[in-house]
């Protein structure tokens, strides 16, 4: 990759480029919403298509000029519903956070009752939570998963019957297993609920036949074009053909949900990125990636839970793995993997003792290892690492009193700040990164 005008007019910028593109190679990065975007996807972004404004809808722009984009638009939309097998897209939200608010714009008025799967469970924030505007502009009420970690389908029949919902969303964030994408649409169409699934970190999945579709029971299908579809970052709203029983007018509120009400221009540039991308994923070498991401994880799993992990759930059926470590043990184990450059996040666990923020549990995932060109016999060697690492620390837990905490806390950064056998894993790290480039 060549950078020759940034690093002559911005030598500031151009150098944190380098040190973060480094930082990227030499790590082994296991967040499972993060993917490497292709060379043609990157070329795409840096076109001078950001130059434009273009507010409106293909060949319905408020601003002249737009002959291309529109036709980069069109292409994009097309492109799209050849994948997903769907009647209808939105290509224009900015990301996934947004495409879902449209959907509620879309379909709810303010204060009407949601359902969604509990943040804690391994939901999303845009589906209810909270912490987010999507809880407090509406009544929401969220279902649970199981102490096995598998979504609790009586819970839901309950949570469901008992309030409501005009809106249901079905998907998360940290949930290993299949999505009852049935199972839960045919509970919300009992009440005339309007069933979105956000399929965000699954959509690759979907569109490989490697998870079950939800487009048969759902009226409208979300995504993130970021996470393993290893895309450029936005979002696209989908409405399947469901849509026409339940509301024939639900394209055109999309529509107008996701402009004017919520945005204006598009980004230009990463529609065609989005367009290129979804070329390159039309392509049998896409679908062929997907399912080693799969094995991979798959194998993962068995190889940590040989080393004595707790999984939630006992394994997964995607990309990502869910790890009982025991209270605070989250964030312990999240900090000294960062210092042997291997990166995850720490996350809650079904009926989680502690907190969002000092959690029980890890989330690792398998894309961007695939991506690189790992297999199984580089995963061996992943979960060894995760062991070696949880060993070093496994004196640090949970303690009883606030104050103990912060002072084990202090002595925990101490700690690993100079622990030998965290750098020599640092350096076997690298060198299992260097013979797998990112982009070679
Ligand atoms: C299931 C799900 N939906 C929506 C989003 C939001 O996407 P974005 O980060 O693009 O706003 C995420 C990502 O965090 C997600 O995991």
């Amino acid at each position: 990759m060549n950078f020759d005008n940034l690093k002559k007019t911005d030598p500031l910028c151009y150098d944190l480029v380098l040190k973060e593109m480094e930082r990227q190679e030499n790590t082994l990065e296991l967040i499972p919403s993060e993917c490497i975007a292709s060379l043609s996807t990157i070329e795409a972004l840096g076109t001078p298509l950001t130059n434009k404004y273009s507010e409106g809808y293909a060949w319905k722009r408020y601003y002249g000029g737009n002959e291309y984009i529109d036709e980069i638009e069109k292409l994009a939309i097309s492109r799209a519903k050849e994948l997903f097998k769907v009647p209808y897209v939105n290509v224009q939200p900015y990301s996934g956070s947004p495409a879902n608010f449209a959907v509620y714009c879309a379909t709810c008025e303010p204060w009407d009752t949601i359902a969604g799967q509990s943040l804690l469970d391994g939901g999303h924030l845009t589906h209810g939570w909270s912490a987010s505007m999507t809880g407090k502009f509406f009544n929401s009420v969220q279902y649970h998963v199981k102490g096995d970690g598998y979504i609790d389908i009586e819970n839901v029949r309950k949570v469901i019957l008992e309030n409501k919902p005009k809106l249901v969303w079905i998907g998360a964030s940290a949930y290993p297993r299949e999505f009852p994408f049935k199972e839960i649409a045919e509970i919300a169409h009992q009440v005339g609920a309007y069933v979105a699934a956000d399929i965000a970190h699954i959509s690759w999945l979907v569109v490989s036949w490697v998870h079950p579709s939800p487009n048969p029971y759902v009226h409208i299908i979300t995504t993130t074009t970021h996470k393993t579809l290893r895309w450029p970052r936005g979002g696209m709203i989908m409405v399947t053909d469901l849509w026409l029983q339940k509301d024939p007018d639900l394209w055109k509120k999309i529509d107008k949900a996701v402009f004017p009400w919520l945005q204006w221009w598009p980004h230009n540039h990463q529609t065609l990125a989005i367009a290129v991308a979804l070329w390159e994923a039309l392509s049998p070498s896409f679908v062929e990636q997907n399912f080693q991401i799969v094995r991979n994880a798959k194998f993962l799993a068995e190889k940590l839970q040989e080393k004595g992990f707790r999984l939630i759930s006992w394994g997964t059926d995607n990309h990502l793995i869910l790890l009982d470590v025991g209270p605070w043990r989250g964030i312990f184990l999240q900090e000294a993997l960062d210092k042997a450059w291997i990166t995850l996040n720490k996350n809650t666990i079904p009926e989680e003792p502690v907190s969002a923020f000092f959690p029980s549990g890890i989330r690792l995932g398998t894309p961007i290892m695939t991506m690189r060109g790992m297999k199984e016999h580089e995963m061996k060697k992943v979960a060894d690492f995760i062991y070696r690492v949880s060993e070093e620390i496994k004196e640090f837990s949970y303690l009883d009193t606030k104050e103990e905490r912060l002072e084990q806390m202090k002595k925990f950064k101490e700690y690993i700040e100079k622990n030998d056998s965290l750098l020599k894993i640092k350096k076997e790290v690298a060198e299992l990164c260097s013979n797998f480039p990112i982009y070679r």
